[in-house]
């Protein structure tokens, strides 16, 4: 089994993600770096961690005019990065497909962020429910050619069914029995999440702030193994 877990370096330096990198080792199968990490550090980091042969996961959520979503995201193909988040919008999708061209960078579509409610969708002047906007915009991101999708564990078996067999589904809001879940308001199991066909698990809090986070990413990979 490759390794499922990706873990969110949300910390404001270098010097406190690689101290974790460091502890972490191969026991995680990718980073993610976030707009505070990446707002501090800039891509001179996500170089330093391509270059130490990590899978770097730039979550970026990308959303502009397609011009320069395209511009921005050629730029990030280059850097090496492996997966690269953008907006689900029609436009904003197109636009990455062009930019990432024929490098292997995967694109995932961000459908409704998961802090969002219905207040936050009247907001936007937008009347449709919920479950229905990401309906649509997961199966504009499969017609757009985009790689993956970043859903709630608990979103997975619909999403599954528009996205198809190939998507690439990536989850955060997983945290193991037991584990503090922070201010995630819906969250699943890492093994119900893969068991229900996650690919890739976006895990933070549970390992970063761990006493030992080498040792907790090794046991959620065993309850992995062991569902
Ligand atoms: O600490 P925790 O495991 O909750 O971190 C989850 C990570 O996944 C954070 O980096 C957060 O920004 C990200 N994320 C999320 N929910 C989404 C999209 C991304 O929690 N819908």
């Amino acid at each position: 089994m490759k390794n499922p877990i990706i873990v969110a370096l949300d910390v404001p330096s270098r010097v406190e993600a690689l101290s974790l990198v460091d502890k972490l080792g191969d026991a995680a199968g990718f980073y993610k770096v976030g707009m505070e990490l990446y707002a501090a550090e800039g891509p001179a980091f996500v170089k330093e961690m391509v270059a130490r042969g990590a899978n770097v996961f730039l979550d970026m959520k990308f959303y502009d005019i397609p011009e320069t979503v395209k511009r921005a995201t050629a730029i990030v193909a280059g850097l090496g990065v492996k997966l690269l988040t953008v907006h689900g919008s029609a436009s904003v999708m197109r636009g990455a497909v062009d930019g990432r061209g024929a490098s292997g960078l995967k694109l995932l579509a961000v459908t409704v962020l998961t802090s969002f409610d219905e207040k936050d969708m009247a907001d936007l002047g937008y009347a449709a429910a919920i479950p229905d906007v990401v309906a649509l915009r997961v199966s504009k991101a499969r017609e757009v050619g985009i790689d993956g999708i970043v859903c709630s564990p608990l979103e997975l078996k619909r999403v599954r069914e528009i996205a198809g067999p190939a998507s690439l589904l990536v989850t955060p809001g997983v945290r193991s029995a037991g584990a503090a879940t922070g201010d995630q308001k819906r969250v699943a199991t890492p093994a119900q999440a893969i068991a229900d066909g996650s690919d890739l698990l976006v895990i933070g809090r549970q390992i970063t702030r761990a006493a030992d986070p080498r040792g907790e990413a090794l046991r959620i990979l065993d309850e992995i193994a062991n569902r």
